[in-house]
């Protein structure tokens, strides 16, 4: 639950108690109903109701279930087009569709993305095997019911050399430390502090081109989610779903869109870059999971 001593959700700054707190005389409570019209005209942030909640929850499970299950088959000699088909099945039998599938411009040709080492994200599967030393991140949004679920995990693949192994151990600590502290009151900015402090105490890089975001009736829903330091001054409240996924570099912080697929983004300078991402619901005492896979 929000406390009185937190930052109040308005985007004053001010402490809670000494803004919209209900008990305060000066004040009217705020009836939610304007403070989710203010966040959607202010922020494009939905609001979710308990019903967009339990289907976006239900999408999330499954997205994590076919990303858990696609990661088990990610081994030396399979191929990334391999990994897509099985996704794919996946989501058919589930009767799902695959979110990424013709998203965007040009249209996102396939169904996962798959991200190989110097990869950012984004990555097509293709004909490209996996080979002992790869780092694989493997992303599945799913559209179930209407509603969507969005996660991503890292495979290490064989003996994987120490620069490789620290930018996934670094991205998975600055996801996870950057969801523990979430509740409403919480400003957005504080998971870039979280993630950037961590990362840089690392020797790594945070990717800034590309941001987390608000996902559940739509694919990318307002607010970004910046995983760098930012000034971002919106209070979390409950009912917001968005993703975190911070891309973790052991270089240089840049990235480079390839020309010809117009999707593929790689680190500038071909050093390894790593991601992982979950789905979050802001709830009334903290936060949910919604895309609860299993790291091995
Ligand atoms: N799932 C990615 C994300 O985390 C987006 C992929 S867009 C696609 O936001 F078109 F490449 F699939
Ligand atoms: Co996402
Ligand atoms: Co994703």
């Amino acid at each position: 639950m929000i406390g009185r001593n937190d930052i109040c959700w308005c985007g004053s700054g001010k402490k809670w108690k000494q803004c919209h707190f209900p008990a305060n005389g000066e004040q009217q409570p705020v009836k939610f109903e304007n403070l989710h019209s203010l966040y959607f005209k202010k922020h494009d942030i939905i609001i979710k109701s308990e019903k967009q909640i339990a289907g976006i929850r239900a999408s999330g499970h499954l997205a994590a279930k076919i990303l858990d299950k696609t990661c088990e088959l990610a081994k030396e000699g399979v191929t990334t087009q391999e990994l897509n088909d099985f996704a794919h099945q996946l989501h058919l039998e589930a009767g799902a569709i695959p979110a990424p599938l013709h998203y965007g411009e040009p249209p996102f040709p396939k169904s996962i993305c798959t991200s190989i080492n110097e990869v950012i994200c984004h990555g097509i599967p293709s004909p490209r095997k996996l080979v002992n030393g790869d780092i694989i991140n493997i992303d599945v949004t799913c559209i179930l019911n209407g509603y969507y679920g969005d996660c991503s995990r890292m495979v290490m693949i064989g003996e994987v050399n120490a620069e490789r192994r620290l930018v996934v151990d670094v991205a998975y600590e600055c996801l996870m430390q950057s969801i523990s502290p979430l509740k409403p009151g919480i400003a957005v900015s504080h998971i870039g502090d979280i993630i950037e402090n961590y990362a840089v105490s690392k020797g790594c890089s945070v990717v800034n081109q590309f941001v987390g975001h608000g996902v559940g009736v739509e694919f990318h829903e307002g607010p970004q989610i910046p995983h760098n330091k930012n000034k971002l001054n919106i209070i979390l409240i409950p009912g917001m779903t968005f993703t975190i996924e911070p891309m973790i570099n052991a270089g240089v912080r840049g990235a480079t869109i390839d020309p010809n697929d117009q999707w593929t983004a790689r680190t500038s300078d071909g050093r390894a870059s790593a991601q992982w991402e979950h789905t979050i619901l802001i709830n009334d005492t903290g936060y949910e999971i919604l895309t609860p896979w299993k790291c091995s």
